[in-house]
């Protein structure tokens, strides 16, 4: 069974409660759970993280290289100022979708640069949740 990383960054953890009218009112867990089901759909095992700490993205990001992981990544704030984040993507050695719950690109000037959808696979943005089932998708009937 192909493995899978579901990696997400700082305040992901605050969903639900965080800017519902942003971000909807499903919480972190329903979104685990979201994923490990469309996960058990496809026939991949998904594994579900959060941290606020840009070092364990980072190393989760060297992990998911070593193994070859494919990773759907929300980088959250990171997205757009963090090129240590965009240095460990470029160092990916299996598909790699940055995903996102709004679209950055219809919000707030900051947010419409991304310093990593460039290294990238591909990106998911503006469909709330559904935006990691579409990245699982592509995963999923994506080689390697
Ligand atoms: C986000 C968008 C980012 O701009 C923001 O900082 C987040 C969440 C999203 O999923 O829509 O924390 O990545």
């Amino acid at each position: 069974m192909k493995n899978v990383l579901v990696l997400n960054g700082p305040n992901l953890s605050r969903l639900g409660t965080r800017e519902p009218d942003v971000y909807g009112a499903q919480t972190f867990d329903d979104l685990a759970h979201l994923c490990r089901e469309t996960g058990r759909e496809l026939g991949l095992h998904v594994d579900v993280r959060q941290t606020d700490d840009e070092a364990e993205l980072v190393h989760w990001l060297h992990e998911a290289a070593d193994g070859r992981t494919p990773v759907v990544l929300n980088p959250a704030a990171f997205t757009h100022y963090s090129y240590a984040l965009r240095d460990a993507i470029a160092q990916k050695t299996a598909p790699l979708i940055e995903v996102h719950i709004s679209n950055p690109s219809a919000r707030e000037e900051f947010r419409h640069t991304s310093v990593v959808s460039a290294v990238a696979t591909g990106t998911i943005a503006g469909f709330g949740l559904q935006s990691y089932v579409l990245a699982l998708r592509a995963i999923a009937d994506t080689d390697g």
